[in-house]
């Protein structure tokens, strides 16, 4: 399909500034190329430029609410839009916040061709906090809540938009969960591989099965890829770095076996803190990721069976 980037310039939902250069900082890394390197059509619709919601609350144990209300909107309707249009829309963040609005974009078309929605999302978090679970009160600690309707802060969305199911989240390279975020995580039935996991059955062995469950189900499968999956060695720029993260090979491994099941629908690149970066390593390390996503590879390999 047609790629479309869309640039979401938001670091209202992480607690501290400089994610918002990470959509400029994927360009300059050269995203664009890589992707049409591969042969496919790009389109960049630029940034998003939202002004605040004023019909959202301001609340203290969701900050920035109307700020981050309003991006999550706009890129609610852009995700939905250009995926129902035939398109593969590659969200250029922005903190985690924004996957309320891409999933939500998502939900909406999955819904409408009568498919269910997968999420994979890979994390050092597990991004299940609510108002009343968040330590921090910052929302990107809080999106795969939102999204499975688990954590309504507020009227982002009319009510009877469609959420995903839990058990259809794969949560993959988690390593620091709250306390009471675990209960929800758990309670709730979000399937969680977590770095114990990883290092036990190996990255290739779990994302095969969630390849083949999304494929049982005739599912679309949304990719959401925060830069903090990945080891601090490996990427540094990002503001919530936990030690022990997944390895550049680990990372590449699941991208390749993401492009070969030919599922992926939609793609979130999340968390990029250029201002903390070192000189554009990690940038750099998401567009090779995005490529083997869409296609690099060494040698072709034969299709695994379905
Ligand atoms: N669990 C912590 C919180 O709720 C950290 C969340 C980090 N999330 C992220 N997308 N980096 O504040
Ligand atoms: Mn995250
Ligand atoms: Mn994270
Ligand atoms: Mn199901």
């Amino acid at each position: 399909p047609p790629i479309t980037l869309i640039g979401v310039p938001m670091e209202e939902g992480s607690g501290r500034r400089g994610a918002a250069m990470g959509p400029a900082a994927l360009r300059i890394a050269g995203i664009d190329t890589a992707l049409q390197d591969l042969g496919y059509a790009v389109t960049d619709n630029g940034d998003i430029r939202p002004v605040p919601a004023r019909d959202l609350p301001a609340l203290r144990n969701a900050l920035n609410l109307q700020m981050v209300g309003a991006f999550v909107r706009e890129l609610e309707a852009k995700t939905y839009e250009v995926a129902s249009k035939g398109g593969l829309p590659i969200i250029l963040g922005g903190d985690h916040a924004l996957s309320m609005g891409s999933v939500a974009g998502m939900a909406r078309h999955a819904a409408e061709v009568g498919r269910p929605l997968f999420v994979l999302w890979l994390d050092a978090h597990a991004d299940f906090n609510s108002p009343e679970t968040s330590p921090s009160g910052n929302m990107h600690g809080m999106p795969v809540a939102h999204f499975c309707g688990r954590a309504e802060f507020a009227p982002i969305f009319p009510a009877d938009r469609p959420f995903v199911e839990p058990s259809h989240v794969y949560q993959l390279g988690i390593r620091s969960v709250d306390p009471q975020e675990r209960e929800l995580v758990r309670d709730n039935g979000v399937n969680v591989f977590d770095m114990r996991a990883i290092d036990e059955s190996g990255v290739g062995a779990i994302v095969n099965r969630i390849i083949d469950n999304v494929r049982a189900a005739n599912g679309l499968l949304h990719v959401s890829f925060d830069v903090d999956f990945l080891d601090p060695d490996v990427a540094p720029g990002v503001g919530t770095t936990v030690p022990g993260g997944a390895t550049f090979r680990e990372a590449h491994l699941i991208m390749e076996l993401l492009c070969d099941s030919g599922l992926v629908s939609s793609l979130d690149l999340v968390e990029l803190n250029p201002f903390l970066d070192d000189r554009g390593k990690s940038a750099r390390v998401l567009v090779e990721m995005t490529a083997s996503l869409f296609g690099r590879r060494i040698f072709d390999r034969p299709t695994r069976a379905a």
